[in-house]
């Protein structure tokens, strides 16, 4: 644990608040719960807070498992962990982060809320993966303490979180943004507030280059993803990344760049399109370019 390099001449974050705990929400609790800091997730209800924490709980037993933590040091980050529905229970954190829907107007709303709630001296942070940081930042009244903290699914695996910068974004609040993240094992990157920052930037068209590859018959989901783990080294290929993030998660997010950047690297394929509308989703919904019992 070292919990204090993310101080500086403001206070030390000690208390971590994190609200939504879905599979980005709970996977940023439990790094944060497992680097010492007392962490509070917040559900909307009861069943929801602990389907989250159970979440937690079964991640954290497959690493015991593994033989990547010992069962004290799973007991410990559990001790770290609580749940609740209530906004106001998030009053002493140092430090909120929101991994709610990706839909501004329920960001904008909680955050105005969450400002109400929270101490003056906190700091708030956003997991979007592709909303405007300064437009979530302006819901609140503390602008220049609100930064972009981009992880990377599965949470807990992933070593590397950017780290977004607002229009108004404080020097001081995006360094402590940056030392936070160090605190977790993760590796920071700055990252701009531009439409998919870097790594969508960059994955979003090749997501997209892939469906439009194959609807032109260049080749089978199989091959290209065969092409790209066993040509390239990639530990997934495109089609299993696309089943993996989330097929309605990416459309969503080509919609925000294409709409930002009007770029026709960033328009949705007609199929994306049809699969979303069809409901094939990806693993989360049992079907999207592969099937999953
Ligand atoms: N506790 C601790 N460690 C665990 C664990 C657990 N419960 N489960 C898995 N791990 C560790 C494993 O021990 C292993 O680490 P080592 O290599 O050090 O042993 C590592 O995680 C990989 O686990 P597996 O061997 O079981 O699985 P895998 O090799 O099939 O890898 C994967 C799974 C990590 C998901 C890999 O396929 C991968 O990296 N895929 C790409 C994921 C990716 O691109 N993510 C980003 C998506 S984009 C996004 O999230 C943001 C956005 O905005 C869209």
């Amino acid at each position: 644990m070292n919990m204090t390099e993310g101080k500086s001449s403001a206070q030390a974050i000690r208390t971590v608040g994190v609200v939504g705990c879905g599979l980005m929400g709970s996977g940023i609790a439990q790094v944060c719960a497992q680097s010492g800091y007392r962490t509070i997730v917040r559900e909307v209800d009861d069943a929801t807070v602990s389907k989250g924490l159970g979440r937690i709980e079964s991640f954290l037993s497959q690493g015991v498992a593994r033989g990547k933590q010992s069962e004290e040091e799973k007991a410990r980050t559990l001790s770290n962990l609580s749940g609740t529905t209530d906004l106001e229970d998030l009053a002493t954190c140092d430090l909120v982060i929101e991994a709610i829907v990706e839909n501004m107007d329920a960001k904008r709303e909680l955050l105005a809320t969450l400002d109400r709630a929270v101490g003056d001296d906190a700091l708030f942070a956003s997991n979007t993966s592709s909303l405007c940081i300064t437009e979530m930042a302006a819901a609140t009244t503390r602008p220049e303490r609100f930064v972009g903290l981009h992880f990377f699914s599965p949470v807990p695996v992933m070593k590397m979180v950017e780290v977004i910068r607002g229009l108004v974004t404080s020097d001081e609040t995006f360094e402590r943004g940056y030392a936070f993240v160090k605190t977790l094992g993760k590796d920071p990157v700055a990252a701009p507030d531009r439409p998919g920052f870097i790594v969508n930037r960059l994955l979003i068209p090749y997501l997209l280059d892939a469906v439009r590859a194959h609807e032109s018959g260049l080749g089978t989901v199989e091959d290209i993803d065969k092409s790209m783990t066993l040509g390239c080294g990639h530990p997934m290929g495109p089609f299993t990344l696309l089943d993996f993030v989330g097929l309605d998660t990416t459309y969503y997010i080509a919609n925000i760049m294409w709409d930002e950047l009007r770029n026709p690297a960033y328009a949705a394929p007609p199929l994306l399109r049809r699969m979303v509308l069809a409901g094939r989703l990806g693993r989360k919904s049992g079907r999207g370019f592969y099937e999953y019992s």
